[in-house]
């Protein structure tokens, strides 16, 4: 029998996980999607071979012929429709952030501590790219050493219309949080944040640099750029007491030519990190078959402990001052 799913939101992220379902997940039917431009739902399904298009995210989620739900609407719809497949006791991937407020993170927190049972993944797909996954392993077996520090680079071509610098911290910044609470396997402890004071002040998104205190002793400086450029440039350094591990670029060529070498740059996500999303989608119907969570997945919790550290990265960006992460007591679903 395959795994039926149903996705919600098919615009440039769901219709890409539609395409991965599709042509790469052994197993998996699309038996249902819905959109709010319904025109592109059917779109979609067509292109997928999907059997249905629903009327509402609400009507997929009841829907008998839906085993599981992979959630890529807007960041707002995301804690809501997972309250809502918790209730019909479906399985959720959805789609980071789990909310844009750790309050409303931690009802969906609530609700399924109460279930007593696993059923939310977050897409934080990097937990699946080979270089954290290389660069974890080394962390635990002391491959380079003790731990110390992590450096972590985001940059993005050039930030939408929409984006604000608050943005950088709330939207894109949660992916480094995940990361950096997944490599080192540590809670984040406090959070400073500055902005380069030779930034042009009337710049709509300025970088931001954060510097976090693992609570297992680490230093993590961020750097989210959104305006960077020239690429979509992902990059991660662990450092350790006896060497380092640092990410290499993963184009596949390098051109050389008039006494230059040059690799090409990816201008987005989706290519950067296809491999992570092909990974985290089998991986996540792979458990659903076997009647487990997937072992390296985000977990509602990792999905609220990025929100809680987004957040204290926005009050230290408010007030210039080093903030507390304060946690909470973590239910014992997640130990
Ligand atoms: N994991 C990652 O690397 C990554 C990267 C980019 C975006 N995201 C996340 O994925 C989600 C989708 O982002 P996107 O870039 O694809 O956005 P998008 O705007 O391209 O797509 C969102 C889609 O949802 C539809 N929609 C809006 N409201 C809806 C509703 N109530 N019910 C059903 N459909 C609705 C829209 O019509 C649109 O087609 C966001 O939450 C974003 O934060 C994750």
């Amino acid at each position: 029998m395959s795994l039926r799913i149903g996705i919600v939101g098919v615009g440039i992220m769901g219709s890409d996980h539609a395409r991965i379902f599709a042509n790469d997940v052994p197993g998996v039917e699309i038996a249902s999607i819905c959109d709010a431009d319904v025109a592109r739902a059917k779109a979609v399904a067509d292109a997928v071979g999907a059997r249905d298009v629903a009327e509402s995210p609400e009507a997929l989620i009841a829907d008998k012929a839906v085993d599981a739900v992979l959630l890529a609407s807007p960041d707002a719809t995301h804690a809501p429709l997972t309250l809502a497949c918790l209730a019909a006791r479906k399985p959720v991937l959805c789609e980071k952030p789990l909310a844009p407020g750790s309050t409303d993170c931690l009802e969906v927190v609530a609700a399924e501590a109460k279930l007593g049972s696993r059923l939310v993944q977050i897409g934080f797909m990097r937990r699946y790219d080979p270089a954290y996954v290389a660069m974890k392993a080394a962390a635990k077996s002391g491959t380079i050493g003790r731990p110390l520090m992590l450096h972590c680079v985001h940059r993005n071509v050039s930030a939408p219309p929409w984006f604000t610098s608050n943005m950088a911290i709330a939207n894109s910044a949660p992916h480094e949080f995940d990361i950096a609470r997944f490599v080192l396997d540590s809670d984040m402890a406090e959070i400073t944040v500055f902005q380069p004071e030779a930034a042009d002040p009337q710049a709509r998104v300025k970088p931001v640099f954060m510097v976090l205190r693992a609570s297992s002793g680490q230093l993590v400086d961020v750097e989210m750029n959104n305006n960077a450029g020239y690429g979509y440039d992902v990059k991660g350094e662990l450092v350790g007491s006896t060497g380092t591990m640092a990410m290499r670029s993963p184009a596949h060529v390098e051109t050389n030519r008039a006494l230059t070498g040059s690799i090409p740059f990816p201008e987005d996500w989706r290519s950067r990190f296809a491999e992570a999303y092909r990974l985290q989608n089998q991986a996540w119907a792979r458990a659903i078959a076997s009647g487990t969570f997937a072992r390296e997945g985000a977990s509602a919790w990792d999905g609220y402990a990025a929100s809680r550290i987004a957040e204290s990265g926005l009050a230290a960006l408010a007030s210039g001052e080093r903030v507390k992460i304060e946690m909470g007591v973590r239910p014992e679903l997640y130990a």
